[in-house]
């Protein structure tokens, strides 16, 4: 699939935006803090409905702006061709549209525009917390299986439940059977994410190697494993439950589920979450989020929209070619301050609130 045009009004920086895009590579460039990002968080708003670094609504409102902002992305699929449209009023409040009618469960927008975001930040996927691992996981399955994004929150909330619950009932007597009602329910829920989330990282695992060969030279042999000590099955999911049940009531708080599991990555045998130097952890985290569009496009037939937010910067000559070899066939928007020159790429320049065409830049890139 591929960006159509990206529209907005009071949109963060925005007053107005009206942007055509096209397939390929697109380089969208300007000095720090011109609106590079808040452009791509467009499309990734559009996409996962929230903002890829805000978390309140009424923050995508444009300072100043008393009725609220409105954004609008036209998706090309191999079939069709869908609009999405979010808005926050002015009451703070954000509601969603596919093809003008409302969404009422925000499940139904995942996939209508699949997006792979990568950004400095996003590093964090490999050196961060286990937390940042399982956001990868969900953020990308969630994506691809409607049923992951519902059974996640579901999950979630029961979760939330239960650590009530070993609060306000403890050393009651009511305490056992009402965490056995939860515990059936969050067996089912987990064991599904657990399955989902284990059939995606070995799926994942030979395409980020293949990623990360080609990145890299085939210097290293990247390696991914799901780390989980939940089990395999509903059952054995309960039993843990239950085996931690002392425990969970001591501290008050769950201690094992699928909300405690981690992805573990590794290049040569070598676990990169601890001992990776910072040029083999971003390396491994963009092959993670090269793979991660070949298995969107496996397993539903479109390929992603790949969003490289900042990274250039980090990366020499060579490396970035490499990059923008990968990403043939993915539509790709790119934001930088210094615009590469790269045959065939399409070129925005976002100054003083306004996203303007240029032509490529002549000659070489200029040095960082
Ligand atoms: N709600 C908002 N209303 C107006 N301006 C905003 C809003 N949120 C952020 N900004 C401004 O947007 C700018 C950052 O834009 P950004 O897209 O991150 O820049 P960059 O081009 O460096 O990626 C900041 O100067 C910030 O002040
Ligand atoms: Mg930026």
């Amino acid at each position: 699939m591929h960006i159509e045009r990206v529209s907005a009004e009071n949109f963060l920086s925005y007053r107005f935006l009206d942007v055509p895009f096209e397939e390929g590579l697109t380089v969208i460039y300007g000095m720090n803090a011109a609106g590079k990002t808040n452009l791509v968080d467009a499309v990734y708003l559009c996409s996962l409905g929230r903002s890829s670094r805000l978390s309140k609504d009424k923050d995508l409102v444009k300072w100043g702006s008393e009725n609220g902002c409105s954004v609008s992305v036209i998706v090309k699929t191999r079939f069709s061709r869908h609009t999405v449209d979010i808005v926050v009023g002015s009451d703070g409040k954000k509601k969603v549209f596919i093809d003008r009618l409302p969404v009422r469960r925000l499940g139904e927008l995942m996939g209508a525009i699949g997006t792979v975001f990568f950004s400095p930040e996003e590093t964090k996927l490999v050196r961060g917390a286990p937390e940042d691992r399982r956001r990868f996981l969900d953020i990308a399955l969630s994506q691809q299986n409607k049923s992951y994004f519902y059974t996640l929150k579901r999950y979630n909330s029961l979760l939330m439940q239960r650590n009530k619950i070993l609060k306000e009932y403890r050393g009651k007597e009511a305490l056992g059977h009402y965490l056995n009602i939860v515990d059936s329910d969050m067996s089912r829920m987990g064991a599904f994410v657990a399955k989902c989330r284990r059939a995606f990282v070995k799926e994942l695992e030979g395409l980020a190697a293949a990623r990360h060969a080609a990145l890299t030279s085939g210097s290293e042999k990247l390696t991914l494993k799901y780390e989980s000590d939940c089990g395999e099955s509903e059952e054995e999911f309960s039993n843990k439950l239950l085996g931690s049940r002392k425990n969970d009531i001591r501290l008050e708080f769950t201690g094992v589920g699928v909300h405690r599991d981690d992805l573990r990555i590794a290049a040569d045998g070598v676990d990169l979450r601890k001992f990776g130097s910072q040029g083999q952890q971003r390396t491994a985290a963009l092959a993670l989020k090269l793979a991660e569009t070949d298995v969107f496009e496996r397993r539903t037939g479109e390929k992603p929209v790949l969003i490289l937010d900042d990274v250039l910067s980090e990366l020499d000559p060579r490396r970035r070619e490499g990059l923008f070899e990968a990403v043939k066939g993915v539509q790709t928007l790119v934001t930088c301050t210094d615009p590469p020159c790269v045959p065939g790429a399409h070129y925005y320049r976002v100054r003083d609130g306004e996203v303007i065409p240029e032509d490529a830049p002549s000659g070489e890139e200029s040095a960082p």
